[in-house]
């Protein structure tokens, strides 16, 4: 592992101030800003590091543009999970190549964890030739000299390191503005078989806890109301720092010290079930601010599948961790993700997923067709599930979970919930959302406007989403759908 040194932000620092002046000269000739328009796939790390990427961006002067055809300067952060997600790169990538003809001095680059598979790279260079740049995800703070160079000599700039690195202190766009995404470590030990995250994202390294608390405690002082704590598999924290003397030596430690933060909501992802301890559940029941919510992949049901997948945990333990998670925290919601159609998986192994949802009743579950993924042990398994029956298995799934989902939901019913507002409603006027702390979407109107601030009632009667955005709202529960739940405001504070 490397850590990036300060030298080295510096070195990039200075590119930073070299490409601002070039785009200062664009704007005084020409009365434009340069623009970007960035798209990430994947999970919620990749999100954060398309904020660190944009953070650069807006350092050097780039302004983000919500729309691409206007973009000087267009990046693809792309996922290699799925097979499906590679196949939208390509897509994307072919759609690209006519802009660029008709912009020749637009700039393309592709970055994120596809670009650390080689057979990628290559394909790029091959068929899209018109990509300008291309960094892995372990390069980002290089994008400073790269983009100088690209601009300045107009040659192609690919680099993908092979090196694990930690770097502090990038700059951060953040998308959103009251729910801010902090990675409290990279990478991933656990080789899952079917996984190909750790062949992109190197092994495990935590940041420094001060490192971490100090960026919390900007968010707080900024005005962030929730925060979600990411890793692969938080439950791993600081096992790699290694410093037994250290007050925060694990992530119970620091989910503990970030509770004594003041936001109004703590989130974090992901919990591997084989590295979950009692400290954790008791961290979490002690503390309110910290969700009660549990992302816990089960993945399969099966002993024998689970195996095979090198999860290291059975069901009975899976299912032991749920019945004391919920012992302790009251109202727990616990969600999941399973993965239909593992090689060999067999119609009994299936049923015993199945059973296990039963016996749960997950809130909510991510469910995915196995994806082949090349490098990956269980790529090379002999026994490949027959697709048909893979969708069948998979219909049969969502439909059952889909009915748990309801269920669930339909527990909230009549009752008063509280939520974090996220604004509008995308679909419907005068509709807004906002999640529980059991991350449900739940939907409401307005009939009473007095309840809320005079800054959020519009002169026409109407109410601003927007000015709501970041405030806790009462909300009584009148109708509970599969993904989400329907309410009208009671009490609302900013
Ligand atoms: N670190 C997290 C998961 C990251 S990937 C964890 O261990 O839980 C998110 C989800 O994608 C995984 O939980 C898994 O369900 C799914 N996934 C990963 N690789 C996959 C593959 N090859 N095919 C199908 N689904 C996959
Ligand atoms: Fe992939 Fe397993 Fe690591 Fe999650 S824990 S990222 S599923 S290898
Ligand atoms: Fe995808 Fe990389 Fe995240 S493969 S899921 S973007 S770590």
């Amino acid at each position: 592992m490397t850590i990036i040194e300060q030298a080295e932000l510096e070195r990039q620092q200075r590119y930073i101030g070299q490409i601002g002046q070039c785009l200062d000269a664009y704007r005084s000739e020409t009365g434009f800003s340069r623009r970007y328009w960035i798209h990430t796939y994947g999970c919620q790390l990749n999100e954060n590091d398309g904020e660190k990427i944009a953070g650069l961006l807006a350092e050097m002067g780039y302004i983000e543009s919500g729309d691409l055809r206007e973009a000087d300067l267009i990046i693809l952060n792309t996922c290699s999970v799925r097979e499906h997600a590679d196949d939208r790169l390509f897509g994307n990538l072919g759609r690209l190549k006519n802009l660029r003809l008709e912009k020749p001095d637009l700039v393309i680059a592709v970055c994120g964890c596809m670009m650390k598979q080689p057979e990628h790279v290559t394909r790029i260079s091959r068929s899209f030739a018109f990509v300008d740049l291309i960094f892995g995800p372990q390069d980002i703070y290089r994008l400073p000299e790269l983009l100088y160079h690209r601009l300045t000599e107009g040659k192609k700039q690919y680099l993908v390191g092979d090196e694990d690195t930690l770097v502090e202190g990038l700059p951060v766009h953040r998308a959103r503005r009251f729910r801010a995404l902090c990675s409290i470590m990279f990478g991933c030990n656990n080789f899952c078989t079917y996984c190909i995250v750790p062949y992109t994202r190197g092994r495990e390294r935590s940041r420094q806890p001060g490192d971490i608390l100090r960026e919390l405690r900007q968010l707080a002082a900024s005005g962030y109301r929730e925060v979600m704590l990411l890793g692969q598999n938080v439950n791993s924290y600081g096992q790699d720092i290694g410093d037994s003397d250290a007050a925060i030596r694990d992530f119970a430690d620091l989910l503990q010290a970030a509770a004594h933060e003041p936001f109004y909501r703590i989130r974090f992802m992901t919990s591997h079930p084989k590295d979950i301890s009692e400290k954790l559940l008791q961290v979490m029941a002690a503390h309110p601010v910290i969700e009660p919510h549990l992302h816990l992949p089960l993945q399969s049901g099966s002993n024998r599948v689970l195996e095979r997948m090198n999860r290291q945990y059975s069901r009975e333990q899976y299912l032991a961790i749920v019945r004391r998670a919920r012992q302790l925290i009251p109202g727990l919601a616990i969600s999941t993700d399973i993965i239909v159609g593992f090689p060999g998986e067999t119609e009994e192994d299936f049923a015993a997923t199945l059973d296990v949802l039963e016996q749960v009743r997950f809130a909510s579950a991510f469910t995915f067709l196995y994806s082949r993924r090349t490098g990956t042990p269980a790529a090379e398994m002999a026994d490949p599930v027959d697709p048909a029956v893979m969708h069948e298995r998979f219909t049969r799934l969502t439909a059952l979970q889909d009915a748990h989902s309801l269920d669930v939901n339909r527990q909230n019913l009549g009752q008063s919930v509280e939520i974090l507002v996220e604004g509008a409603s995308a679909k419907q006027e005068q509709v807004f959302s906002g999640r529980t702390g059991q991350n449900q979407l739940v939907n409401f109107t307005v009939a009473d406007p007095a309840l809320l601030p005079a800054e959020a009632r519009r002169p026409d009667g109407g109410i601003d989403g927007n000015r709501l955005e970041g405030g806790l709202a009462r909300v009584r529960i009148l109708e509970a759908k599969t993904f989400s739940l329907f309410g009208v405001l009671e009490a609302y504070r900013p």
